[in-house]
């Protein structure tokens, strides 16, 4: 682990798949500007490391983050949330052109929980904890919970959850389509860990214009998002991975992609 960073364990990327662990127990990983400022310059360098395929972000067992620091939001007025610092490093984990996938267990609150739904990929621990309880503190979600939480899980949960500020456990996110998968709490790490080590062989290239497909079509009509499915397809007919994947499907052998 990297001890360029006070709240975050960043390991060196194992065949190309870095972990980035939260690790502020003391307040359930509650996101400072701080934190989100260290995760935000982790993903620069991870974006910018060639060994890095794929990120795998994760908490504790006890709390993946259980909101933003509502400590720190306290002393933050009107003009303060306008100029919010923080915004930037929201943008930085939303334009991350690698898949994250996401291993969380326990609380996964408010801004823990909108920082989750930045992942591409959720597997979550039987015992995981998924809501929007600002309405408690009388504000609202103010990451993108009103938004991704609604097209991940649709109106009527959505709208529940944001209402009443009730968190969902695993089996009604799973069952919503928050997560994909459900694991005991000890193999959420691992799980996402080997989901993530399988995508980190597949031609880099295609993984990241596959991402950026399926981003976009969440986020557009459909006609839009197939002509950009179409463009993306037809940019990797020129690649060398294309050649070697067709190639070793046909004769019978595993590929080696090297991202040209
Ligand atoms: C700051 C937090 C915190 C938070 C927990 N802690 N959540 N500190 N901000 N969001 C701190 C507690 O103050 C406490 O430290 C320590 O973590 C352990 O928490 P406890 O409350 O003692 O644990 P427990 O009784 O098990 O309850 C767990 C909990 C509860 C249910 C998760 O902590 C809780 O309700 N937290 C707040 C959840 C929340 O409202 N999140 C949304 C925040 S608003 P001390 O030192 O006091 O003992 C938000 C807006 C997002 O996220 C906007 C976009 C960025």
């Amino acid at each position: 682990s990297n001890n360029a960073y006070e709240m975050l364990n960043v390991a060196e990327p194992v065949d190309g798949v870095q972990q980035i662990q939260l690790d502020r127990p003391e307040a359930l990983n509650a996101l400072t500007t701080a934190l989100l400022g260290e995760l935000s310059r982790a993903l620069d360098v991870a974006e910018a490391n060639s060994h890095v395929k794929v990120v795998v972000l994760t908490g504790s067992i006890r709390a993946f983050a259980a909101g933003a620091d509502v400590k720190e939001m306290a002393e933050r007025d009107l003009v303060g949330i306008v100029n919010d610092p923080r915004q930037q490093s929201w943008q930085r984990i939303t334009q991350f052109s690698k898949p994250i996938v996401a291993a969380i267990n326990g609380y996964c609150l408010g801004g823990g929980c909108e920082l989750a739904m930045h992942a591409d990929i959720l597997i979550a621990g039987t015992d995981a904890k998924f809501g929007q309880p600002e309405i408690n503190l009388g504000i609202i979600p103010g990451a993108g919970g009103t938004q991704r939480l609604v097209r991940a899980v649709g109106k009527s949960l959505g709208m529940q959850m944001v209402l009443t500020g009730q968190p969902i456990n695993a089996e009604q996110a799973k069952s919503a389509g928050l997560i994909s998968e459900i694991t005991q709490p000890e193999l959420t790490l691992p799980r996402a860990m080997e989901v993530a080590s399988q995508i980190a062989q597949k031609s880099a290239l295609a993984v990241r214009l596959a991402k950026e497909c399926v981003l976009k079509g969440m986020d557009t009509d459909l006609a839009t998002g197939l002509r950009f499915e179409r463009h993306a397809f037809t940019v990797l007919s020129g690649t060398k991975d294309r050649d070697e994947g067709i190639a070793a499907f046909l004769e019978k052998r595993k590929p080696t992609f090297t991202g040209q």
